[in-house]
């Protein structure tokens, strides 16, 4: 190394520590000075709700602030921290009025001038600013197998928040979605821990920067959520009970939260149910022995919504509401979502009073809260950067939400080569979901549910709009047959199709998000079900478009459709994508993401522990297996070789596979490999991915693709919660092509 580089790393340490020494000496300030009342309320975290009109207020940025409201919770309460948006998405304009109006109030109405923090869900996009860029949701984005594209929706999210004066985003979800029922399975990157793994890193570095530096302006904070467990309900409805051995959680649920925490993030919520009968709000094991001693986790843990009141009047593992407090307090959360109420605060005051929460249990959460404050740069620049609004929405920000889009879509079915569709065809379009675009963003878009189409943006295409746009107005009929679960005429639909050449039927769900979209049958409500029957009755081809947050069984329709493109929640770009899969302007390469069931009584996901062969018959009979998607070209797998068969512990062994696009026209492959460990002292799971790459190709293009297998690879967690490799033999597959290694 020379001289000058050197001297470049000892700057670039010693700047980094000085820094944080600094931040240590002036919390340290802080904390001397501040009363138990200013400690407490700094570990408040109030709803915007709570300090406004928000509940009346109905017409476009008619929020308006409750002077008496915030006097009482800024100045009287001490509050440190306020999130949500009230009944829907702001302008840029409208934020920095409410939030310069909350810090005027914090700067210059408090005896110590602490910066409130406003946190917010941006979870596809800054989904509460008006016209911001809203980008397809986790589950599309995990369709893409791209982190680098998802790291760049993630660095524009940060951009288009931070430009709304907000500094904090409680995103990304890296629960494991292991429960199709789960109204919360389209908020995750789906099933596998080590894709979750690797898209949530990226993710987490897009929003805070390849250094965390979250004082950059265009850079808010990360919020992991929901450690730990969320992801699998026994009964698939939201916020109950799960039921996981230590060492299974550790294997399927831990992972991405260990990466993300490794990779920087400075902040962490919790699951609001409970795994194993414990409360994970009230869970010290979790939120502290794992989370803290052996994670290494230095950053805030925000409650979640109203989850610390819900130890007491939810799980019943608290008598009243203090004793919740003092239970999740002393369990390790730092910061409490109360949100609508000072129960909160009053309670702890009183607890610290009493003895029963330690003072230094305050000071180690309050130090944290004002660490983060301080990382964010909001005592130097406490309100709203006007110059970033030039760069909101941009046209370039467009193109990559287009983008995206186009690689989320996954091609399940093209008998015959249905698609790509001759744009001279005449098309009728149908179904719930051709000519709205709420189902394509569903919940966390302009309002928490996502429902008010009369509040999205005019300028966005519905599929039926991108259709037309594509083909002209005099080749498109529209008939909407169906809404998710009603009849609305089918035999309008049948007659347009008798003039059609093809039918596109957009199928799926309305916008929902969280407990609101609990259902109680994964099968697709038979009303699209019968329209599709009827429309597959006229002979016509059908191609299907899946508009959903999860994976509706359609079963009874699959074998009749001649095409089914996959969409998922792709955002507001969605219905463009759509059209250009359709007609062949984009290739679809999208993989699932999760399992896509066949029937609603066999959920067994791609990593299954039962064995693959009993009595010659596979166990995995979904409609369509996890990593699965066609594409408009085709590609040959070959020469699947490692560079060595016999393996000693410790070393790492590397896989290379040559792919090659053997059809006309360019695309993009995501090449997978799993591992197995044949034999092992618990049931090892059939199959786990272990390794992917995304490649692009040309017609008759050919590249090689290697794998590093090292012990992460090789190990699987124990009864004991620890990692282990076991001697034996493993089976690596990529595409249909399998090799074998031992480990000695
Ligand atoms: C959700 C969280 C969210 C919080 C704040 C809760 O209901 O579970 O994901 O961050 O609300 O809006």
């Amino acid at each position: 190394m020379k001289w000058s580089q050197i001297l470049f790393l000892v700057l670039v340490i010693t700047g980094v520590t000085l820094a944080q020494s600094d931040i240590d000496a002036k919390v340290d300030q802080l904390l001397n000075e501040m009363t138990v009342a200013e400690k407490v309320g700094q570990m408040t975290q109030i709803a915007i709700d709570f300090i406004s009109n928000a509940g009346e207020a109905q017409g476009q940025d008619a929020l308006q602030l409750d002077p008496a409201r915030m006097e009482l919770v800024i100045q009287k309460y001490h509050v440190g921290s306020i999130l949500n948006v009230g009944t829907h998405a702001h302008s840029v304009a409208k934020w920095h009025e409410i939030i310069t109006a909350i810090q005027d109030m914090a700067l210059q109405k408090t005896r110590l001038r602490i910066p409130v923090i406003y946190g917010i869900d941006a979870v596809h996009g800054a989904n509460y600013t008006r016209d911001a860029t809203l980008f397809p949701q986790a589950i599309s984005m995990a369709a893409t197998w791209n982190p680098e594209l998802l790291k760049k929706t993630a660095e524009i999210t940060a951009l288009e928040t931070r430009a709304s004066g907000i500094p904090w985003n409680f995103n990304p979800v890296l629960d494991s979605g292991r429960q199709p029922l789960w109204p919360r399975l389209w908020e995750t990157f789906g099933e596998d821990a080590y894709l979750a793994s690797i898209l949530g890193v990226a993710y987490v570095k897009g929003l805070e920067g390849d250094s965390n530096d979250i004082s950059a302006p265009d850079k808010v904070a990360a919020c992991l959520k929901h450690y730990i467990g969320y992801g699998t309900p026994v009964t698939g409805k939201d916020r109950t009970p799960a039921w996981i051995p230590d060492h299974y959680l550790r294997q399927y649920h831990l992972p991405p939260y260990a990466a993300a925490i490794a990779a920087g993030a400075h902040t962490l919520m919790p699951n609001s149910g409970d795994v194993n009968g414990v409360p994970v709000h009230a869970s010290h094991y979790l939120l502290t022995e794992l989370l803290r001693g052996e994670l290494g986790f230095e950053g805030v843990v925000i409650s979640d919504w109203a989850d610390i009141t819900n130890l007491h009047t939810r799980h019943r593992v608290a008598a009243n509401n203090k004793e919740a407090v003092r239970l999740a307090v002393m369990a390790g959360v730092d910061m409490s979502m109360v949100p609508t109420d000072l129960s909160f605060p009053d309670a702890l005051i009183e607890l610290v009073q009493e003895g029963s929460v330690p003072m230094e249990r305050i000071d180690e959460a309050v130090r944290r809260i004002l660490t983060l404050k301080y990382r964010l740069g909001l005592f130097e620049r406490p309100y709203p950067d006007k110059s970033l609004q030039a760069q909101f929405a941009s046209p370039a920000a467009a193109a990559v939400n287009l983008q995206a889009a186009r690689e989320a879509m996954i091609l399940l079915k093209n008998d015959n080569r249905t698609l790509p569709l001759r744009k001279s065809l005449k098309v009728l379009v149908t179904g719930p979901n051709a000519e709205r675009l709420s189902p394509l963003n569903s919940g966390w878009t302009i309002t928490w549910q996502g429902n008010r189409e009369e509040l999205y943006p005019k300028d966005k295409w519905t599929v039926r709009k991108a259709i037309e746009a594509k083909i002209g107005k005099a080749n498109v009929a529209y008939v909407q047959g169906a809404t998710v679960d009603r009849e609305t005429g089918i035999a309008a639909a049948v007659k347009a199709a008798k003039k059609a050449d093809v039918v596109v039927a957009c199928l799926g769900e309305d916008a929902y998000c969280e407990t609101p979209g609990n259902i109680t049958d994964l099968t697709l409500p038979e009303a699209q079900l019968n329209l599709v029957k009827a429309l597959q009755a006229t002979g016509k081809p059908v191609v299907l478009v899946l508009i959903e947050g999860r994976p509706r069984i359609i079963r009874s329709i699959v074998e009749d459709s001649r095409a089914i493109v996959l969409a998922f929640l792709p955002g507001l770009e969605g219905g463009r994508a759509i059209a250009d899969v359709l007609f062949g302007d984009a290739n679809p390469g999208g993989k699932l993401p999760v399992t896509y069931p066949r029937h609603p009584n066999d959920l067994v996901l791609y990593d299954h522990v039962l064995a693959e062969n009993t009595g010659g018959t596979s166990r995995y009979h979904p409609q369509w297996p996890f990593g699965f998607g066609l594409s408009y070209t085709t590609f040959a797998y070959s020469d699947l070789r490692l560079d060595k068969q016999n393996v000693p512990r410790g070393e790492t062994v590397t896989a290379q596979i040559t792919v090659k696009n053997t059809g006309q026209m360019a695309g993009k492959e995501t090449v997978q490999l799993y591992l197995s460990d044949v034999v092992a002292s618990i049931t090892p799971p059939n199959r786990r991915l272990q390794g992917f790459e995304k490649i692009d190709l040309a017609p008759g293009e050919s590249k090689t693709v290697s794998f590093t297998l090292g012990e992460a690879a090789m190990s699987f967690v124990g009864l004991d919660g620890k990692p282990v490799v076991e001697p034996g033999q493993f089976k690596v597959s990529v595409g249909h092509l399998q090799q074998t290694f031992e480990v000695k």
